[in-house]
């Protein structure tokens, strides 16, 4: 990290794709430098899951999340739910997800959609574990299955794509709401209305990488170090000091996810 910079959690990339195959290592080195601290690299199906724990054991700074994402929703039977429950209680996994309904793309029907959500949550609550989020124009439906099977969990809605109405609601159920690249865009004025009413104790930062490019990269393939560009613009919005942002949203990480060994000042 240069000397200076506010340490950041970066925490939703998919640094395992294919995209990061040529410079895998020094984009990570990019982001260290940016002053990202912490790495939660997030699966979307079996084969990034494993992928994620073996980034998580490789690298000191970098946890995994691992998970079946909506489009691959048939695949979530019993033998996919064992294999996720062997990953989810490793050490360095701290979380269940992505999971949640993709209603924009549709890639698998609605009602597998939801009952693949329905059983990787009741792993989460199995093993314990916080989830991370997926929705894209499934609001309701989210909200709705979150408070049948969520009780107890954390719940963190990544990439949240609500109002600041809905950001509201999610705050009473007491979620966390991680922000992107979207806050940065000439179009993503409802991003920076959540921005700027949530409280830094329930915000957490991510890129989404390789997807969502803040500005002035938007539409090219994104990394890890421009999570500062997304803290730069809260800082912004909210009209407080970057420093802050890094400070508040990296104790919100620590705390939400339970990431061992990395502290608001940089790892241990
Ligand atoms: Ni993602």
């Amino acid at each position: 990290m240069s000397p200076g910079a506010p340490a950041l959690v970066e925490t939703h990339c998919h640094l395992d794709l294919e995209a990061y195959d040529g410079d895998r290592r020094e984009t990570i080195r990019r982001a260290r430098q940016a002053g990202v601290a912490g790495f939660v690299n997030v699966g979307f199906n079996l084969e990034s899951s494993e992928r994620s724990v073996a980034l998580a054991r490789e690298n000191g700074d970098f946890w995994a999340s691992v998970g079946i994402h909506p489009h691959d929703a048939r695949e979530v039977g019993p033998k996919a739910l064992a294999t996720l429950r062997d990953l989810g209680s490793e050490p360095r996994v701290v979380a269940i997800g992505e999971i949640g309904l993709d209603y924009y793309r549709d890639l698998s029907p609605r009602s597998d959609q939801r009952e693949a959500f329905r059983r990787q949550l009741r792993l989460a609550r199995e093993l314990r574990k916080p989830v991370i989020i997926h929705d894209r124009d499934a609001h309701d439906e989210v909200l709705r299955i979150l408070g049948e099977e969520a009780a107890g969990l954390t719940v963190i809605l990544h990439c949240f794509s609500g109002d600041a109405v809905m950001a509201a609601r999610c705050l009473e159920e007491g979620y966390f709401l991680a922000l992107g690249g979207a806050v940065t865009f000439s179009n993503g004025g409802r991003a920076r209305e959540v921005a700027r009413m949530m409280p830094l104790d329930r915000l957490l930062l991510e890129t989404d990488s390789p997807y969502l490019s803040p500005d002035p990269y938007r539409g090219r393939r994104n990394e890890p170090a421009r999570v500062a560009l997304v803290a730069e613009k809260v800082a912004e919005v909210k009209g407080v000091d970057v420093a802050v942002i890094a400070r508040e949203t990296t104790r919100t990480a620590i705390r939400a996810m339970g990431l061992t060994g990395l502290t608001a000042g940089g790892p241990s």
